[in-house]
Parts: C-alpha cells; sequence; structure tokens
C-alpha cells in the first residue's frame, strides 16, 4: 500500500498562483498541503519572470488596460475575463505582493513607482524589481509558505495523476522523488498549478520543469482544455549553443532597445511603422522568425548601447548584465545575439472566473490554466498577474464552498518494476520531442508538417506508454512522458483550427 495523507485543500505547484492561494487559505485558518516538484521550491517560471507585474500607471485605467489585453488577444480573449484582471488586479498587488509578502517594487526619487512599458502596452504600466522581479516574489513567497503553521510543504514529489471517483477529484498521486514511492493525497480540494509547457520545445525562455505534466494529466483525466495552439514565443531569448534558456527581457525595448542586423540596422520599421519594437510579441517574434530564415541567419540582435546611456543599463539591467557578460557579451558595448523561443501557453485547462474546471472539486490556476484573459496572444506582464487575481478568486470560492468530509477510495498500488529505463534514452526520446515542436509545431506552421508531427508524436506515445508501464517511475521518465502527451494536445489542436490568429500562424 502507498503511503497516504489528507489535508483540506491540495495545492499543486507553488508558482504564484499556487503559492498565492495556499497562502490565503492558510492565513484564514484552512489547512493546505502545497507539492512541488523540486526540492527547490522558487523553481517555476514564476521564478524567472524578469519584466514585472502589470499595475495601474499614472494615467491609467482599467479599461485601457482592458483594451490592450483585448488588443494583444486579437480579441480571442473573453472579456469577462478581462475585466476582472483589469479591475481586481491594481488592489491585489498592493494588498498581497507588497503588504502581505513584502515585495520593494523599484521606486524613484520622488517615491512613485519607476513604471516600465512593453510591447502592446499603450501606458507605462509595469512595476518591477530591476530584470529579477519573478526572483523577488518567488523568494518572498515561498518564504511565508515555509514558514506557516498551516501548510505542510512537501518537495520532491512528482505529480503522477488525479484521484478521482466518478465526476470528482477526490485528490492526487505522487512519486516521493527520495523514496521512490508513491504517495495519494486525498483532499476536499484540489488546486491544479503546475505552470506551462514550453520547455517541450527546443528554444525556450522556460526552466526545464515546464513540460506540460499538468496538462497531460487533465487530458488523461478527461478534463476540458482549450486554445492549446496559442503558444507564445518571446521575441528575445539570447542565442547560445547549445540552445540558452536565458530571457532578454521585453522591458529592454521598453527603455528604448531596437532589434537589429549585424550591421546595425534597425528591423521593425520595416514590418510595423507604426510601433516598431514596441509591437505585441507574436508580431515581433514573426517578424525576427521570418527575418532569420528570409537571410539564412542564426539570429538577429538587440541593441542596447546605441538607444540606452549606460548608467540606465547598468541600474535598470543589472541580471542580464552580468549574465551576457559571463557569455562573453558586454551589453553596454555590444550587440546581444537573441532569437525567438517558446516562452508561454496562453491556452490550457479551461477555468471558469472562479479557478472552477471541468472536474468538481478540482481547480486550475496560472499558466496551467486558461481563463480566458490570453486570448490568442498574451499582453506582455500579465502572467503574473492572471496568476495572483485568480488565486484569489479561487480562495474565496472555497471559503464559501469549503466541502464536507475529505473522501478517501481504495486504490490499487501502483506496480513499480526495479528496471530503470536510461537516462541517457530519456534525454534522446526529449530531444526528438523538443526537435520536432520546434520544427513542425513552431512559430509558422503548415498542415504537412503538423500531419507529420501528430504522427511521430503519437507512435512515440505509444512508446512511451509502454516504459512507463514496464520500468521504474522516475521523475524523468513521469515528465517525458507528459511531455509527449502535451506535444500529441497543442499538434492536434494547431492542426484543428486552420485560423491564423495571435501566435497561431498557418501558412499551408
Ligand atoms: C519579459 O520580461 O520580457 C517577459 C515578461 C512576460 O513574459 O510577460
Amino acid at each position: 500500500m502507498s503511503n497516504m495523507q489528507k489535508t483540506d485543500v491540495l495545492v499543486i505547484g507553488c508558482g504564484i498562483a499556487g503559492g498565492t492561494v495556499a497562502l490565503k487559505l492558510a492565513d484564514k485558518g484552512i489547512p493546505v498541503t502545497v507539492v512541488t516538484r523540486t526540492n527547490e521550491p522558487v523553481e517555476s517560471n514564476t521564478y524567472y519572470a524578469q519584466g514585472g507585474v502589470v499595475y495601474k500607471g499614472e494615467k491609467d485605467t482599467p479599461e485601457k488596460l482592458a483594451q490592450d489585453i483585448m488588443k494583444a488577444g486579437a480579441d480571442h480573449s473573453d472579456l469577462k475575463a478581462v475585466n476582472i484582471l483589469a479591475n481586481e488586479g491594481p488592489e491585489l498587488v498592493e494588498e498581497f505582493l507588497i503588504k502581505r509578502i513584502g515585495v520593494s517594487f523599484d521606486k524613484l526619487a520622488n517615491g512613485h513607482f519607476s513604471f516600465a512599458k512593453e510591447g502592446g502596452h499603450t501606458e507605462p504600466r509595469i512595476i518591477h524589481v530591476a530584470d529579477a522581479t519573478g526572483v523577488a516574489i518567488e523568494d518572498e513567497l515561498v518564504d511565508s509558505l515555509a514558514s506557516h503553521p498551516n501548510i505542510n510543504l512537501l518537495k520532491g514529489m512528482t505529480a503522477i495523476d488525479f484521484i478521482k471517483n466518478k465526476d470528482k477529484c477526490l485528490g492526487g498521486i505522487f512519486l516521493d522523488q527520495k523514496t521512490e514511492k508513491t504517495i495519494q493525497i486525498f483532499a476536499k480540494k484540489t488546486i491544479l498549478a503546475t505552470g506551462g509547457f514550453s520547455s517541450i520545445y527546443l528554444h525556450t525562455a522556460n526552466p526545464a520543469g515546464a513540460r506540460g505534466d499538468g496538462l497531460a494529466m487533465a487530458e488523461r483525466a478527461g478534463i476540458k482544455v482549450k486554445d492549446l495552439e496559442y503558444v507564445q514565443f518571446h521575441p528575445t531569448v539570447f542565442h547560445m549553443i547549445p540552445e540558452s534558456r536565458f530571457l532578454i527581457s521585453e522591458a529592454v525595448r521598453g527603455a528604448g532597445a531596437r532589434i537589429v542586423k549585424a550591421d546595425g540596422t534597425t528591423v521593425m520599421d520595416y514590418y510595423d511603422k507604426e510601433r516598431k519594437d514596441m509591437a505585441t510579441r507574436d508580431v515581433v517574434a514573426r517578424c525576427i522568425y521570418e527575418e532569420i530564415e528570409k537571410h539564412n541567419l542564426e539570429h538577429l540582435y538587440l541593441d542596447l548601447y546605441s538607444y540606452i546611456p549606460k548608467k540606465t543599463i547598468l541600474e535598470r539591467f543589472p541580471n542580464i548584465y552580468k549574465t551576457c557578460l559571463n557569455c562573453g557579451v558586454d551589453i553596454t558595448k555590444e550587440l546581444v545575439p537573441v532569437i525567438p523561443a517558446a516562452h508561454y501557453a496562453c491556452g490550457g485547462v479551461v477555468a471558469d472566473e472562479w479557478g472552477r474546471t471541468s472536474l468538481e472539486n478540482l481547480y486550475a490556476l496560472g499558466e496551467v490554466a486558461c481563463t480566458g484573459v490570453q486570448g490568442a496572444n498574451r499582453l506582455a506582464s500579465t502572467s503574473l498577474l492572471e496568476g495572483m487575481v485568480f488565486a484569489n478568486r479561487t480562495q474565496q470560492d472555497i471559503l464559501e464552498n469549503p466541502g464536507n468530509n475529505v473522501e478517501i477510495v481504495e486504490l490499487e498500488d501502483i506496480e513499480i518494476s526495479k528496471k530503470y529505463l536510461p537516462l541517457a534514452m530519456i534525454s534522446r526520446y526529449m530531444k526528438k520531442i523538443k526537435s520536432i515542436m520546434w520544427h513542425h509545431v513552431g512559430i509558422i506552421r503548415t498542415i504537412k508538417e503538423l500531419k507529420m508531427a501528430v504522427e511521430e508524436l503519437e507512435e512515440m506515445s505509444k512508446e512511451l506508454d509502454y516504459y512507463y508501464t514496464e520500468f521504474e517511475l522516475t521523475d524523468d521518465l513521469i515528465g517525458l512522458r507528459n511531455a509527449c502527451t502535451t506535444g500529441v494536445m497543442v499538434t492536434k489542436a494547431a492542426l484543428a483550427n486552420e485560423q491564423s490568429l495571435g501566435c497561431h500562424c498557418r501558412r499551408d
């Protein structure tokens, strides 16, 4: 019999979405178990967010923010969800991020916030902590979770599947990576906050854990998902060999940097005369990609030093400066080689305005969820806010409907074999998935390549299902199988949608 635990609320993942809902419920006296895959709970997409969080600019209104989100999302966003974000977001930034967990956002000498602007925003409204906002948020959040008397923080646990009883979620099954045993956690309410899947692409801005675990679990449980074809590619990821994951924040273009060719000529004037480098992310990523393809280049460049004073670069982007310098590029004097890379899933597990999914007692929050806010293309720096706003709503919903008893059912033990699938084989499969996704389900998609990708990924999926049942369960094997399932889901969604919109571009 595997280990068994019970709790009132089970939260899977502890980025900003999972962390916010857990802390808010725990503050109200609810016992919460937070499960995180890595041994370092800060390790999440939130941690790597550079740009910042949308707040309220000095001449801003919720209506202006809502309009910008709708426009960036190619009018595919759900207006109700967008209005919730625009109206409830700023107050929550103050109440939760600033007052509850104590994040110190950068301020100017006059005491006002140092507002940044990014692509698609008509107002400077993004607050930040230099160029490492995610680190500042996640450090404070995880400190608060780890020291909370009502929170049981379990590290090094890989989510395997939900426990279901007919149409109800009863909790989840996890692999304890240390003991290599499974553990069943039963809960009145379960919250899925496992993040996105962009690391199933060869070039990505995401950490390796963003491999679609939550999405694949939802698929196996028959939970509704949508908009998976809208994978957002960030225009500027530092180009290094082997592939890099280091993002050069869009905030550098907000501060004046330009995308250029090797001779310093600008690129975006040609593609978008009006908005130039501040066009929305889908547009800029596609232009860079096309320019690279047209001229058979390895990458383009970001030029900071011709457009931003050195002092500003050093003060505003210290992390980007240091990381690039360590790789031999001095951004105060040299062009920075960049390529677009997979960054954010606009679609995901369908969640209503309270975070509720199609499975009773299961909520989805953050990047794994599709609340409808992000439409066909996410407006920059809205994702942390979205995670927090809907986490706050889920918390309210759970307080109003806490559920009765924790329902426990007898499950068959998962057979654990003693054969390990060799790591080299796991890594070979993962490379293959990443290559298929990048080359066939990338920035520009064709029917022929999408069909080819579905075929190859489905074949691989069968092989991986076999390994999954025959070999010892490890975090890597679970993740590999999930990455492949997610690849199939995204590719099928991209194939089914013949209309180019936002970040989904079909050229058949
Ligand atoms: C960035 O800093 O460019 C990323 C911000 C975001 O993805 O919203």
